[in-house]
């Protein structure tokens, strides 16, 4: 039986993390990890409890709570202490709180432990925004995926109306411009591309494109 690698993805919002690990998963039977799922879970669990701003209770919050991930017909389907929150760790307001949370240093350090547990034994696709860099500096393979910030508006936009709200093109492309700044520019663990990660363009290429470049890199590896 062939070895069972590690591939981390890095990236900003809509650059296409995601739906890449995902179908890349599916194609190895691998496990696909959503990091940014656990971020989110948080983030609504804060929003709800009327935490934001008060970082030492969210921090207890984030400590307190079972977050499970799964990945079901490929979707992920996250639940916390029991409950199905998929599809509301989606909504605009968790958009728009997620980045504040994700910079809070113990918040990144209780879900990286987790992370790291759910990865130790290869066979995964974790994507994210330190996966690269501090969930598994030593990942097999190192992907960093990027977008143009008007494909990834696009992208967002569309995502957003298929789940029945629809935001405004320069709304959201406003939002992701202010997560990208946040994620790429706190002192926790900073969006960023190692020097040993490969960087996929993804503006002008399709899906099966993307997803081939990474099963490149694997077959490459396995060789
Ligand atoms: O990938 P996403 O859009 O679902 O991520 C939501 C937020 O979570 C993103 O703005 C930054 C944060 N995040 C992070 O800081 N580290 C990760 N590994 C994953 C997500």
């Amino acid at each position: 039986m062939s070895k069972k690698l590690i591939i981390a993805i890095d990236g900003p919002a809509g650059s296409g993390k995601s739906t890449t690990a995902k179908l890349v998963a599916q194609k190895l039977n691998y496990l696909y990890i959503d990091t940014g799922a656990m971020y989110r879970a948080v983030t609504l669990f804060a929003l709800r409890k009327g935490l934001i701003g008060q970082n030492d209770k969210i921090i207890e919050l984030a400590k307190q709570l079972d977050i499970v991930l799964d990945f079901i017909d490929g979707e992920t389907k996250i639940t916390v202490n029991g409950e199905d929150v998929s599809k509301e760790i989606r909504s605009f307001e968790v958009n728009s709180n997620v980045s504040e949370i994700s910079a809070i240093q113990s918040v990144r350090e209780i879900l990286v432990e987790k992370q790291q547990k759910m990865g130790k034994d290869g066979g995964v696709v974790m994507e994210g925004r330190d996966i690269t860099t501090v969930v598994f500096p030593n990942a097999d393979i190192k992907i960093f995926l990027t977008a143009s910030i008007d494909q990834r508006a696009i992208r967002r936009a569309k995502e957003f109306s298929e789940k029945g709200t629809n935001v405004p093109l320069e709304k959201v492309k406003e939002n992701l411009k202010s997560r990208d700044y946040i994620d790429s520019h706190r002192e926790a663990s900073p969006l960023t591309k190692t020097p040993d990660s490969k960087e996929v363009d993804t503006s002008d290429i399709t899906i099966e494109q993307q997803v081939q470049k990474i099963l490149d890199c694997v077959k490459e590896k396995l060789n």
